[in-house]
């Protein structure tokens, strides 16, 4: 089964460690009226993220299932959660919906275009379009935003194993995560673009004080700060220009 911890509160972080990547997936089940799950996780990994949420709640409950990208760690156990919670429907956004999602999905998905709000119960799900942050053309983020809490995927990824929650410098520790990725065959995980910073501010503006990364410790504390502050990271680090003769 994978490990479980309550993040914050009603939010459940269910993790696998997949050595050979040294790196946490995390998949996380906030407890509303309507649950969510959010990053589904990879297929071969289905039985031990869906052990996690049965000591949670009746995995049959899920309401809603989210994710960032079309990407296996995202959303690969999109199917088999939809076959084990009958009433769940696919939430992502109109790009991901039309070019991949509601091919792959056996049940078509909630479509959120920028700004819309997914409500819960008590919790409000706004949408932020994220074209290409953290990668993928039609990657987007929810921001809770009565507890200020964003879901930001692999933002903020550190490798290793990582406590579930930390105050300490998380930019620090993504910066080393970034440069270390690389030297290695995950170099370009994110596109530097000329609309990176435009969308890491955006994210900045909304004021978060929690940042819940797909891999990694989640971030308590100034994440208006630490998202300015990544896109300092990703300019150095991400937007070099690329040497003569580089393949990227
Ligand atoms: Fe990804
Ligand atoms: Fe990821």
């Amino acid at each position: 089964m994978g490990s479980v911890a309550e993040i914050a509160p009603d939010i459940y972080r269910v993790t696998v460690f997949v050595p050979e990547f040294n790196l946490e997936f995390h998949h996380f089940l906030v407890k509303d009226d309507e649950p969510l799950l959010f990053h589904t996780g990879f297929r071969r990994t289905f039985a031990e993220v869906r052990e996690g949420i049965a000591s949670v709640i009746d995995p049959a409950r899920i309401r809603w299932i989210g994710f960032s990208h079309f990407e296996s760690d995202e959303c690969g156990a999109l199917n088999e959660w939809l076959a084990v919670a009958r009433h769940a429907e696919p939430v992502c956004g109109l790009l991901g919906a039309m070019v991949t999602v509601n091919d792959f999905s056996s049940r078509p998905a909630r479509i959120l275009t920028e700004n819309d709000v997914l409500p819960t119960g008590r919790r409000r799900f706004r949408f932020q379009h994220t074209p290409h942050l953290p990668h993928g053309w039609d990657a987007g983020v929810l921001y809770e935003e009565t507890e200020r809490t964003l879901f930001c995927s692999d933002l903020l990824l550190q490798t290793g194993k990582c406590e579930p929650v930390t105050r300490d410098d998380v930019i620090g520790r993504a910066r080393e995560t970034l440069a270390g990725l690389e030297a290695g065959p995950f170099a370009g995980v994110t596109p530097y673009t000329a609309h990176t910073g435009v969308m890491l501010n955006k994210l900045a503006d909304l004021k978060p004080s929690l940042l819940i990364t797909q891999h990694g410790s989640a971030y308590a504390g100034d994440g208006e700060k630490a998202l300015r502050a990544l896109d300092g990271v990703y300019r150095e680090i991400l937007g070099k220009p690329a040497a003569a003769g580089s393949a990227r």
